[in-house]
């Protein structure tokens, strides 16, 4: 028997049928003789890894899946990974897989799908789509632009089985599987607009408002489930914020280089920890020196760094796993704050730590922004910035010139976790042991804002740290990151070059 003659988990090559594939885009601009293309079909071993075992989320993901089942009794769910999205002419966005396809499976390819399909007899049977390996015989391995040669080995479907303790199957016939049967069906949109595109054909376009509701329902349940971690769930935060407490580390070394360049440096020094150590950064680095602080969102991270100015840097490690973690630390660049900025900065700890003592188990989710909302509106009517009283303040919103943002969201495989959780279980919900968010106040005084006195005008200071709901109160995750002023100090004294 030649080894192409080999059954597939002989082999672990799905190449049983010669499928289409798309030539690279620019080539192949030599050609290929007879000869050539017919040696390229030989000479290969087998590379089939026979002594896998199941990756470590295996059983939590199959205790998940039998939840969402259970809840969608006689139904098909289709859960797809995401497609690589262009991002200039032939390149392509690093790929980074849908987190709630991550949360159900383990798994992170691309053009993966899960779908569990309801049995007759109840229940439903769960497979997992993927992409084969690249067919040798048809050339796909090494002339498509997405063959094995050009873009690495994938898992054979034999392999991803057991990696995943899941059956396997060729994505490319997932269309055909969808087609052939036609129970009740929802998906999980946003990911994968061909299949959705498929599924609407299927459903028709009369159905298209109630297939969107109810699509929506697959959607909530999920980030609803997704809100309680469990063990597993919680070391890989710990892990992804262990590693931005590293990469912070890292950051305050290099700060004299930023002073030299710019905020970018940071940005870049802090990228190189998260691509050594995890996956990625879970959010884009928002490293904003100087007034830029007061910009929320800054990530074009092009500012000048300088000696007497704070610099905020918000910043969280994706783990391998995918899980993030979200801190921010302000920092004075010289090492040590002025007197204005220690007085916000203290204000902003302050506030921090009132919400801090409120996450505990039973409290409303609303109760820990409250408590640091209630601080800062009292130390903001105490420097004269807002007329009391205090209840009136809040009542009115009116410390929001300055506060601008909510204290903290939930955290896990998204920055911004179950975003679209039920409100009655998220922001009208009360906390439960297992569940990890940020605390995360500020206080940000714009440059141009003529309400506030000259000293503070182009001051911004956040604190944000991932704190882990337990059954007795809390525990913050990042708590190895200096927070109080002075612990900054010192802490900043023992990295920072020269001291
Ligand atoms: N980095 C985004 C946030 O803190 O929510
Ligand atoms: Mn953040
Ligand atoms: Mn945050």
């Amino acid at each position: 028997m030649t080894d192409d003659q080999r059954p597939q988990s002989e082999t672990g090559r799905d190449d049983a049928d010669a499928p289409e594939f798309r030539p690279r885009k620019n080539g192949p601009y030599q050609t290929v003789s007879d000869e050539l293309a017919a040696w390229m079909r030989t000479g290969w071993a087998d590379t089939e890894r026979r002594d896998l075992h199941p990756v470590e989320q295996a059983p939590y993901a199959a205790k998940r899946r039998a939840a969402l089942g259970a809840r969608f009794p006689g139904e098909r769910l289709v859960i797809p990974a995401g497609r690589l999205k262009v991002r200039s002419n032939d390149t392509e966005y690093r790929f980074r897989a849908a987190s709630d396809y991550v949360y159900l499976t383990g798994d992170q390819s691309e053009d993966g799908c899960l779908v569990l399909e309801p049995r007759a007899d109840g229940g439903h049977e769960a497979a997992l789509y993927l992409r084969p390996r690249s067919n040798r015989e048809n050339g796909e391995f090494w002339l498509a632009g997405d063959g094995e040669l050009w873009v690495g080995r994938r898992n054979s479907l034999t392999e991803a089985a057991r990696l995943y303790a899941l059956p396997t199957r060729d994505v490319r016939a997932l269309p055909d599987d969808l087609r052939a049967a036609q129970p009740p069906t929802r998906i999980v949109r946003g990911h994968d607009s061909a299949l959705e595109a498929v599924l609407a054909e299927l459903r028709g376009t009369a159905a298209e408002d109630a297939a969107a509701e109810r699509d929506e329902e697959l959607a909530v349940y999920l980030h609803d489930a997704r809100l309680v971690k469990d063990d597993w769930e919680v070391a890989q935060l710990q892990g992804a914020v262990d590693s931005t407490v590293r990469g912070f580390e890292d950051v305050v070394r290099v700060l004299p280089q930023a002073e030299a360049t710019s905020e970018r440096y940071i940005e870049g020094a802090f990228f190189l920890r998260a691509r050594v150590e995890g996956n990625d950064v879970g959010y884009g680095t928002i490293a904003a020196a100087g007034s830029n602080a007061t910009t929320l969102h800054w990530v074009r991270n092009d500012g000048p760094v300088r000696a007497g100015d704070l610099v905020l840097l918000d910043a969280g490690v994706e783990a391998t796993s995918l899980y993030t973690a979200d801190v921010t630390r302000t920092l004075p660049v010289s090492g040590r704050f002025d007197d204005v900025q220690r007085r916000v900065y203290d204000l902003v700890y302050a506030a921090q730590e009132a919400g801090i003592a409120e996450v505990a188990p039973g409290r409303p989710f609303r109760a820990y922004h409250d408590a640091a909302q209630r601080v800062l509106a009292e130390g903001l009517v105490e420097w004269g910035l807002l007329e009391g009283p205090v209840d009136r303040v809040l009542e009115l919103g009116l410390q929001r010139r300055y506060t601008l943002h909510g204290t903290g969201h939930m955290l896990g495989l998204d920055v911004h976790d179950c975003a679209q959780a039920r409100t009655e279980s998220y922001v009208d919900g009360v906390l439960a042991p297992g569940m990890v968010l940020t605390v995360e106040p500020g206080l940000y005084f714009q440059p141009d804002d003529l309400t506030v006195p000259e000293e503070l005008r182009g001051i911004g200071v956040r604190i944000e740290d991932d704190v882990l709901v337990t059954s007795e109160g809390n525990r913050v995750l990042s708590a190895a990151l200096p927070r109080r002023s002075d612990e900054v100090e010192a802490w900043l004294a023992g990295l920072l070059p020269g001291h």
